[in-house]
């Protein structure tokens, strides 16, 4: 598939403005995310500190069974079809060949990921569309994907600010080598993640797109594996206009992407994983400007889909279309429940067998444009 055949939705729909400030105003425009082609990587640091000791995939990689592949593009389809009969706009990436080999002066790694998730990818922050520096050398070509959409985005709004963070080198000196054996167990990582010691150093800015939320003027980002703290630092000069605020979750052990830990819904309510309470010094941000963080139900499930990377909490990687509506994963019954019992409608969307290519529902996707303007939430 080349450029020109992007599927973006039905054309007449909305034009091209890319601007998107929160998690939860109403969504216009969307990119989902493809299962073609997805692989799991070899062995590389970051990577494999992120896989538990009894998890299916330590060991394997390679290209994912076709089967696995198929059944996923038909639920990302799927999602994509609801979402424009919902009114929103969706655009899919071009995947490249992921069988193919990184190699720069610094690293080589024999083959990629894929291209689900976008959130990790590419941060939105009002008119502009941040490449991440990414943190995984398989995933250091990604943005790749998605430039046939930047280009167009940016000859089609001439406000659209089309950005990348600095590719980082991601030599050795970027991991901590005592991160790599695989038997350091979760008590261990539980310490380190509680003393801020993450398998990547302070070598140089790194950031994954989905350690980031938005909440209008402030930007909460989670320092831990994928993303450190020059990575925070980075992303604070680069949006002098916003305040970044750092957060931890000390009881995940494999602290990746915010978005099964720390969930805003609405404007004055967030989820939080309770097995991944935000320490009390970090919530009174929150609390003095009168939010409501609540325990996230438990999830439906006891154990993740097979060769899936995340955890069960992906019950929680709900995607918000407006204040009042949510897309919840159809077998999370709890979840949904509870932001039923919240006062959401709840839009029960199939994807868990989608799961192993990256994530969920707030995961397999990427904003472009979400109404409402900037706003300070925390004054
Ligand atoms: N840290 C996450 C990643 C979810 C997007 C997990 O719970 O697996």
């Amino acid at each position: 598939m080349d450029a020109s055949e992007t599927p973006t939705g039905t054309a007449a729909e909305t034009p091209t403005r890319v601007e998107s400030w929160t998690e939860w105003d109403p969504l216009r425009h969307v990119i989902v995310g493809r299962a073609d082609d997805g692989h799991i990587p070899p062995p590389e640091p970051a990577l494999d500190a992120k896989v538990p000791e009894d998890s299916d995939m330590r060991g394997q990689w390679g290209r994912r069974p076709q089967e696995t592949i198929d059944r996923a593009n038909a639920l990302l389809d799927g999602f994509a079809d609801l979402l424009r009969k919902r009114g929103v706009r969706v655009d899919r990436p071009v995947p490249v060949d992921f069988s193919q080999a990184v190699t720069t002066p610094d690293f080589h790694t024999p083959s990629q990921f894929g291209c689900m998730p976008p959130r990790d990818v590419l941060l939105t922050v009002g008119r502009e569309i941040l490449e991440a520096t990414m943190s995984y050398r398989c995933r250091w070509f990604e943005y790749l994907c998605y430039r046939p959409l930047m280009q167009r985005y940016w000859e089609e709004d001439p406000g659209f600010r089309h950005e990348a963070a600095p590719k980082p080198r991601l030599t050795d000196a970027d991991y901590h080598p005592d991160y790599l054996s695989d038997t350091i167990g979760e008590a261990k990582r539980l310490e380190w993640a509680a003393a801020r010691h993450f398998v990547t150093t302070e070598e140089e800015p790194l950031f994954d797109a989905a350690d980031v939320l938005r909440f209008g003027r402030d930007l909460v980002v989670q320092h831990g594996f994928t993303t450190n703290r020059k990575g925070i630092e980075w992303l604070r000069r680069h949006f002098p206009d916003h305040r970044v605020h750092a957060v931890n979750f000390p009881g995940d052990p494999y602290p990746i992407h915010i978005d099964a830990t720390f969930s805003p819904m609405r404007p004055g309510l967030i989820l939080n994983n309770p097995q991944r309470r935000l320490p009390d010094e970090q919530r009174k941000l929150f609390e003095r400007n009168g939010w409501e963080i609540v325990d996230a139900a438990p999830p439906a499930h006891q154990t993740p889909p097979p060769l899936c990377y995340s955890s069960v909490w992906l019950s929680m990687n709900v995607l918000v279309l407006d204040p009042k509506t949510v897309c919840v994963e159809e077998s999370e019954v709890y979840q949904a429940d509870q932001l039923d019992r919240l006062g959401f409608e709840v839009v029960p969307v199939a994807l868990r067998d989608a799961y192993a290519f990256g994530g969920g529902l707030h995961c397999c996707t990427a904003d472009v444009r979400r109404e409402g303007e900037l706003q300070d939430y925390f004054p």
